[in-house]
């Protein structure tokens, strides 16, 4: 059986003080879940979340990183500058960073490999617009994400790396897939990786599936068969909302 993880992804939000008051407010509410907790705070908020976090089961997370270890690459940040802060998991393809940054394929699959080389573990985001929707395409795409994306991994990285599959048109609309649509999109996901990388491998994968979670909706869609916890925006801001998502059951 997979574990259900729950990683709250914070966007560009919240100020340290912020940041502080909520993990103090969450810790408790979470304590006893069986359930993997994240939160991926904005870069400003790591230090103190990780101290804040220390001694809960709280694991923190960034939201992106540079694929370069260092260098002459102005306002960015490495793999190893967030492990030398004992950050564990790194937000990495998200479509926000795809659709305004130029983040692409290539780049996503780079900055994997510079994470695992490094220590962090990927949360790794694929998803398709309503436009590729409608064209019949999800599939296609999100298979072709995926491959791109675990492109040169060895096996081991590809079972430790964590997918988020997030419809663009799901995101911060309110709108959720359906929980057979997402069920169905995140099997064509792991069958592509059997494909790839063989059934064990395939088994082992952590998909989540993102796009408007909420308490309301957490329970149906976390029980879907292949669907393996989410990763929340909007709802993950508010911290009695964030803990009854992670204690769907
Ligand atoms: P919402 O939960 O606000 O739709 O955001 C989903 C998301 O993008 C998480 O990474």
């Amino acid at each position: 059986m997979r574990r259900k993880v729950i990683a709250g992804n914070w966007k560009m939000n919240m100020l340290p003080n912020e940041a502080i008051e909520y993990i103090d407010k969450l810790a408790p509410l979470v304590k006893d879940t069986k359930n993997e907790v994240i939160l991926c705070v904005p870069y400003t908020d790591l230090f103190y979340a990780l101290l804040t976090a220390q001694n809960t089961n709280i694991k923190i997370g960034a939201q992106n990183m540079h694929f370069a270890e260092k260098g002459a690459y102005t306002g960015e940040v490495s793999a190893k500058m967030l492990k030398s802060i004992n950050v564990e998991y790194v937000i990495i393809g998200h479509s926000e960073r795809r659709q305004y940054f130029n983040e692409t394929d290539e780049t996503v699959n780079k900055k994997i490999k510079s994470a695992f080389e490094n220590g962090l573990k990927p949360i790794v985001c694929v998803g398709e617009t309503l436009e590729e929707r409608e064209s019949g395409k999800t599939e296609s795409i999100i298979t072709k994400q995926t491959e791109l994306a675990l492109d040169g991994l060895t096996n081991e990285q590809v079972e430790n790396t964590i997918i988020a599959y997030e419809p663009i048109w799901a995101i911060g609309t309110g709108k959720t897939a359906t929980s057979e649509d997402a069920n169905n999109s995140i099997k064509a996901i792991r069958n592509k990786i059997e494909k790839l990388y063989g059934k064990d491998v395939a088994e082992k994968v952590i998909i989540q599936y993102g796009g408007s979670v909420k308490s309301k909706n957490a329970k149906e869609l976390f029980s879907m068969s292949d669907i393996d916890g989410g990763l929340v925006g909007g709802a993950s801001l508010d911290p009695e909302e964030f803990s009854k998502i992670v204690n769907f059951e």
